[in-house]
């Protein structure tokens, strides 16, 4: 059994750890079946939910109202359409929002990094910002997270998986089974 990790730490208190196990017969190229993941093609909803992460509920930012937000697909060379919806309510928090597609290089498309204030005006509630960008030689772990002052650490953050359909790495691994840890903070 062989086993792939890729491993990604951000900011001061949070972890973001993906894991890939081999367990079985060859898979990888298969796009995952799990719910919750969501197509390069999608509408992201950024909600507030009370949940309980660590065993005590409090008020969080998520998208598409899971902790971590659903994992998002794609296949090298794909066009994303992200239609990012900002419906969150929670005033104890910020009520504005913007993602960051974090490792995307953004060539010729650096309105759509996501950076609130600096790439663009932060989304309003009830507003909406489409992400437009390609990714046409990047493949790979990467994750998404919101880039509105410390939201993130609220929750607004899930993985982004670009796969490779000639991975030339394909024959190190069996199945691709990723899996996130984080930390509130
Ligand atoms: C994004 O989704 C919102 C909410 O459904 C919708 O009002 C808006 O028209 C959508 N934007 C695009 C570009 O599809
Ligand atoms: C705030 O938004 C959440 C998630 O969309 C919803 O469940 C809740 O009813 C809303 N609360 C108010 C006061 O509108
Ligand atoms: C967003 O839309 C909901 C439903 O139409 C409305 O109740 C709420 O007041 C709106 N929020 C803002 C900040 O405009």
């Amino acid at each position: 059994m062989r086993t792939l990790v890729h491993l990604l730490a951000s900011g001061l208190v949070n972890l973001f750890l993906v894991t890939a196990t081999v367990v079985g017969p060859r898979f990888h190229r298969a796009p995952s079946r799990r719910a919750n993941v969501l197509g390069p093609v999608s509408t992201v909803e950024v909600v507030n939910k009370v949940i309980a992460p660590d065993g005590f509920p409090r008020s969080t930012v998520l998208a598409g109202g899971t902790f971590p937000g659903p994992l998002i697909q794609a296949q090298k060379g794909d066009e994303f359409l992200l239609n990012v919806t900002n419906l969150l309510n929670d005033t104890s928090m910020d009520i504005t929002t913007s993602i960051h597609w974090h490792g995307i290089f953004q060539h010729q498309s650096n309105w759509a990094d996501g950076t609130a204030w600096i790439t663009q005006c932060p989304i309003q509630p009830n507003g909406s910002f489409l992400y437009r960008f390609t990714v046409p030689d990047q493949a790979g772990t990467y994750w998404y997270h919101s880039h509105l002052s410390a939201q993130y650490c609220d929750g607004l953050r899930g993985p982004l998986v670009i796969y490779d359909p000639d991975d030339p790495l394909a024959d190190m691994y069996d199945v691709d089974d990723g899996m996130v840890t984080s930390s509130f903070c």
